[in-house]
Parts: structure tokens; C-alpha cells; sequence
């Protein structure tokens, strides 16, 4: 069955002194049954990643960065190239991200050229996805997750899809503490498993992990991790806090 995953997206937060004494707080804080029940993983800064590296060896917690670039090396001033990340080394990547996506401009195809950037050195994937409130309210939630979905990961063989856990965060839903339902999270999800289904095949889209993210709260998280379809989530806020976030994965 599909192992529990709870990751920590800190954002553009922590200078190295708060995040080390945070990086330290979190791996003090989790209990070795809890890790053996749940995956857990940080999504520090690049800057953080090497020194984090070291101290997570043989921790159990996975380390990943928040991005990388779409090419494999060359002219391209203040980016970070996955192979880079891989020699860190970090296991874990975070792409699509809404933020990348609006401030960005980050397309589904660009993304698509940084998932297959990942893969081919090695990194594990979590590929965010999600509807903004005019979508919503506009009632097309279903198609824009599946375009992001298609277009993003469509290319991927079965195989690929291993090394591919989605996160469904619903734009409206994150920073702001509204929180989808968990009726809503596991609609989309359920839509999710369906379309991955039909991309592949049935035993990929039963395998493939699909977080939610968006306000997720210790008070919150045993709900919506309750759901069929919903395998963990994907953190912010919450990630930067010890003890919410140690509240999450206990849940
Ligand atoms: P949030 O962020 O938990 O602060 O809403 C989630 C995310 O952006 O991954």
C-alpha cells in the first residue's frame, strides 16, 4: 500500500542559524515509529541543503529543494541545475509549485522540462497542482487540474511514475487558512488516481502518492488524511513550527 508522506515546503523562510536550530527541533521531535508509519521530508533553501545533507544522514527524514532548472547546465546566472541537487546530495525535488507558477511564470511544459531534468539525475518528484479561486468559482477546477496533470507528466512512461509522488494544492487554500474541504481534497484526488489511471494503468495510479496541500493544521490534518484518496500532505506554514509540524505527522 501507498506509504503515508508528510513534507515540510519552508518557502523563502529561515536564515541558517533558525533553520539549522529548526532542521535539529524536527529530527529531535519525530519518533522512530512514527518515521517507520509516515515518510517525512524537508523542502529547505538551496543554501541550507548541504549542511542539512550531513545532518539528516541516516535520519530517516528525506531532503529536497523547492526548484530546479529546466536545462542541464550552461549560461543561465543564479539557477541550480538537478544535477547539481543530486550532488549534494538531495533525494527529493519540488516542482510546480503555484508560487513558481504565478511569479515565475512557470508553464506546464516548462515544468514538464524540469520533471524529466530530475528523473534523469536520479531525483524523486513531488509535482504540485491546483485551481485558483476564479477557477473554481467558474466551476472549471476538473479541467485545469487535468491540463496541468497531462501536460506536465503526461510524457512520463509507467516506470517514470515511480519516482512521482502529486500534490494537490488548491491555490485559494494556501497561506490563507482556508482549507479545503475534505470532501473537495478527496473529489480532485479521486480525479487525480482516474486520470494517472488512464495515462497508465491501474496498478501506477494505486501506487502513485497524491498529497494535499493548502492550510494544513495539526487540527486539521486527521481529517483530511482520513480520506481514500489522500496519502499525506504538503506543508508550509505549518512546517516552520516543531510542534505543528510533529502535530501533522503524528496525525
Ligand atoms: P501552507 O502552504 O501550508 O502555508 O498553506 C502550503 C504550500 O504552499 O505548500
Amino acid at each position: 500500500m501507498r506509504k503515508r508522506l508528510v513534507a515540510g515546503n519552508w518557502k523563502m523562510n529561515t536564515d541558517m542559524q533558525d533553520g539549522y536550530r529548526l532542521l535539529k527541533d524536527i529530527l529531535d521531535g519525530v519518533r522512530e515509529d512514527e518515521l517507520n508509519a509516515c515518510e517525512v521530508h524537508v523542502y529547505a533553501p538551496f543554501t541550507h541543503l548541504k549542511i542539512f545533507s550531513n545532518t539528516l544522514n541516516g535520519s530517516g527524514i528525506g531532503l529536497g529543494a523547492q526548484n530546479c532548472h529546466q536545462e542541464s547546465v550552461g549560461a543561465y546566472t543564479g539557477e541550480v541545475s538537478a544535477e547539481m541537487l543530486a550532488s549534494v546530495p538531495v533525494q527529493h525535488v519540488l516542482l510546480g509549485h503555484s508560487e513558481r507558477r504565478q511569479y515565475f511564470n512557470e508553464s506546464n511544459a516548462v515544468i514538464a522540462q524540469k520533471v524529466d531534468q530530475a528523473l534523469a539525475n536520479g531525483l524523486k518528484v513531488i509535482y504540485c497542482y491546483g485551481e485558483t479561486l476564479e477557477e473554481r468559482e467558474s466551476n472549471k477546477h476538473f479541467e485545469v487540474v487535468e491540463t496541468q496533470i497531462r501536460e506536465g507528466l503526461g510524457h512520463l512512461s509507467a516506470d517514470q511514475w515511480s519516482d512521482i509522488t502529486l500534490a494537490y494544492e488548491p491555490v485559494w487554500a494556501i497561506g490563507t487558512g482556508k482549507t479545503a474541504s475534505a470532501e473537495q481534497a478527496q473529489e480532485i484526488h479521486a480525479h487525480s488516481r482516474d486520470l494517472i489511471s488512464k495515462m497508465t494503468n491501474g496498478d501506477v495510479a494505486n501506487a502513485t502518492r497524491i498529497l494535499y496541500g493548502g492550510s494544513v493544521k495539526p487540527g486539521n490534518a486527521g481529517e483530511l488524511f482520513g480520506m481514500a484518496d489522500i496519502d499525506g500532505g504538503l506543508i508550509g506554514g505549518a512546517a516552520l513550527n516543531a510542534d505543528s509540524f510533529k502535530g501533522i505527522i503524528t496525525a
